[in-house]
């Protein structure tokens, strides 16, 4: 088991990466869960793959779970399922000092942490991610959110998780999509400022992805390690450190607009594609070599990802694309800072993007 610590001042935490962990829930948590019961949100494909072996964990360790089973989807980080959610913690007598349990993907996990941050003004909250992307990404950090009708993510709240268990053995039954989406988030690390992270995913991504468990664990440790260093430096996206983690995400923002926030394109696959469009539009303004940005995308078509702009069929236009754009909740102050690259593992933030030029180079991806 591969142990990350978080070292967020004053909030320290660990971030826990193996296989089989599900079963160590209790001992894992070591005296976290202080009452017999035990609030647990989860959803409904992950209660009914793996909702009978953490019962068991927690039942075995003289714990009674109390489940909160939510529809599956990213319609469930809504105002309602919210309130719903808090108004059960509430009768379940939920007090500060107790932990609530987020057994799922992002959208468990973003929807449980903002619930866990204002419930008594704040309450502690666990993080057991069970998709790639939430293992590598959305449990460590502690941004939080839910989606309202103006937009994704827009109401939340920075509220760090008290501890992040993240068993590999519950990969092996999500969906290859949902792999290959969470994949997309390992690759960023390497492309943000590790071009031997980015190198080892050329060699060993496709394996890793076919179900190598060391090699899943390596890359799930390293990439937690990645987002541990960023996040301890700027918790709060202030100087712009914590920024860079957001590569890809304004391409990938409006890719996602565009298609309706729906399953036509997962976040992650959107981040894949919006990583490549920010790499070929580096090469095109002359801050990265072709031959690197051509690189990125022939790595995800490697792993049999389809990350090209052009694979979405998509009938709008580059400035379409651009109104979306300047929707997005990273705009400051009229302008909107995009991520480039100057090379594979050197990400900066351009505040000097030209919209119009924009707008044609992805009149010429689409
Ligand atoms: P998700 O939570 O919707 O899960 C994807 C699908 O996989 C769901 O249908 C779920 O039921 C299913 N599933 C989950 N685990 C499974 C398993 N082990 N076996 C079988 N099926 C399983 O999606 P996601 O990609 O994990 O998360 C996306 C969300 O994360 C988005 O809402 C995004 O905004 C958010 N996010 C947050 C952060 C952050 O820092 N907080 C970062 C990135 C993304
Ligand atoms: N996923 C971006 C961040 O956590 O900052």
């Amino acid at each position: 088991m591969a142990v990350i610590p978080v070292d967020i001042a004053g909030r320290p935490y660990e971030v826990r990466v193996g296989t089989g962990l599900l079963d160590q829930l209790v001992p894992l948590a070591k005296g976290k869960l202080r009452k017999r019961a035990v609030p647990i949100v989860t959803d409904s494909n992950v209660h009914r793959i793996w909702g009978e072996r953490v019962e068991a964990a927690l039942r075995d360790n003289g714990h009674e779970p109390q489940w909160r089973i939510l529809p599956p989807g990213e319609s469930t980080k809504s105002w309602q399922e919210l309130a719903a959610t808090i108004d059960w913690l509430l009768a379940l007598e939920v007090e500060r000092g107790d932990h609530i349990i987020a057994l799922g993907g992002g959208v468990i996990g973003d929807l449980t942490g903002f619930a866990a941050s204002i419930l008594k003004r704040g309450c502690h909250f666990i993080q057991v991610p069970t998709t790639l992307l939430a293992q590598v990404d959305s449990s460590v950090g502690g941004k939080t959110a839910i989606n309202t009708p103006a937009g994704k993510n827009l109401v939340g709240a920075f509220h760090q998780p008290a501890l992040v268990i993240a068993d590999l053995a519950v990969l092996k039954t999500l969906p290859e999509r949902e792999l290959q989406a969470g994949y997309a988030e390992v690759v960023k690390y390497g492309l943000i400022d590790d071009a031997d992270f980015f190198d080892w995913c050329t060699r060993n991504g496709a394996a890793m992805l076919s179900g190598d468990a060391a090699l899943r664990e390596y890359a799930v440790a390293h990439s937690v390690a990645a987002k541990a260093r960023i996040v301890a430096e700027d918790e709060r996206e202030t100087t712009g450190r914590r920024a860079l983690l957001n590569l890809g995400h304004t391409f990938g923002h409006a890719l996602e607009a565009e298609t309706g926030f729906s399953s036509e394109l997962l976040h992650g696959e959107a981040v894949a594609i919006g990583m490549v469009l920010a790499a070929r539009y580096s090469a095109r303004r002359g801050q990265m070599d072709q031959a690197s940005a051509d690189r990125v995308a022939d790595h995800f078509a490697q792993v049999g990802m389809r990350a090209r702009l052009a694979h979405l069929k998509l009938s709008c236009s580059g400035g379409d694309l651009v109104t979306h754009m300047l929707h997005d909740k990273k705009m400051d102050a009229g302008t909107l800072p995009f991520l480039l690259l100057k090379g594979i593992g050197h990400t900066y933030l351009d505040r000097d993007v030209p919209l119009d030029d924009l707008a044609n180079f992805l009149d010429g991806e689409l």
